[in-house]
């Protein structure tokens, strides 16, 4: 374990480097804890497997590391962004025989987003990059080009995110966070997961919403979400490990809703701050 990011190294001809052969995920410290570490490391290894990516320890073992990494950087809320590579010695296509596949735990602050995201809500826009085909949007490889053109192109028009359209005209997903709505009739629905990454966020969310049935909400379904129905949606919601839940408020230049923060995003996300507090089954106390 190092404390000076400086000698965080990665061998440069390590399959993940120039092939982008390796996996990775993203979890959230919160006040000095770790929340739901089995849902991300379900994935994490999920991905690697599909990714035919060596795991480099057992599971345990991995969990472990995670922990002491995260111990010895001190931090108390932040995130623990980790990686499983293909491992050096082949600058073919082929990762080396026998190559020994990397282990990589970094500590940081985590991703900030401005207040006016919760304040105001976001602006997004349909994105013109084609959507992952599916197999490799389940799979959380380092290969994220789609998503950072689709950020670019948004920030470039002024606007916050971008969201993908499958060819079948259903929504997809949003640069690193899934999206959901809320239909006029009061149903948070949720896209498939069978063609976007199966968020660790959404899937916890999509239980706790099930509490606000009768009262905010008449309904939770993951459905096909054709994007002329999205369009009608009181709310729309922007979810993940970071940016937990955020309003969105204008879709390509049109509003949703009223245009405003709705309640349920709200409501959502005081859900889940509150889950990342005190869910002691989905917390891990990090020996500081
Ligand atoms: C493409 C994509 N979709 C959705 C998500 C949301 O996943 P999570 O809730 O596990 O952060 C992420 C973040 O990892 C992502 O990169």
């Amino acid at each position: 374990i190092v404390t000076d990011p400086a000698l965080m190294v990665v061998p440069f001809d390590d399959h993940m480097v120039h092939r982008g052969h390796g996996v990775f995920d993203t979890a959230a410290i919160v006040e000095g804890k770790i929340y739901d570490l089995e849902a991300h490391l379900d994935r994490f290894i999920r991905s690697a497997r599909t990714s035919r990516l060596t795991l480099p320890c057992p599971r345990e073992e991995m969990r472990e590391l995670i922990v002491a990494t995260t111990a010895a950087s001190g931090k108390r809320d932040g995130s623990i962004r980790y990686w499983i590579s293909g491992g050096p010695g082949s600058l073919g296509l082929a990762p080396a025989t026998g190559a020994e596949p990397g282990f990589f735990v970094m500590i940081f602050a985590g991703l900030a987003y401005p207040d006016t995201w919760f304040s105001q809500g976001l602006r997004v826009m349909t994105t013109t990059y084609p959507i992952k085909p599916a197999l490799y949007a389940v799979t959380k490889s380092t290969n994220y080009l789609p998503n950072v053109l689709m950020q670019l192109e948004a920030q470039e028009a002024g606007l916050d995110n971008g969201v993908f359209v499958d060819a079948d005209g259903n929504v997809g997903e949003s640069s690193n966070m899934n999206v959901a709505f809320v239909t006029p009739g009061g149903v948070l629905k949720h896209p498939r997961f069978d063609h976007i990454l199966s968020g660790c966020t959404s899937l916890r969310l999509l239980e706790l919403a099930r509490g606000l049935v009768g009262s905010r909400l008449s309904g939770v379904e993951v459905c096909d979400i054709p994007v002329s129905e999205a369009r009608g949606a009181r709310e729309m919601l922007l979810i993940g490990s970071s940016v937990k839940v955020a309003p969105i408020v204008e879709w390509d230049r049109a509003p949703i809703g009223d245009g405003k923060p709705g309640p349920v995003a709200h409501a959502l996300r005081e859900l889940l701050e509150q889950d990342m507090r005190s869910a002691t089954d989905r917390l891990i106390d990090v020996p500081y």
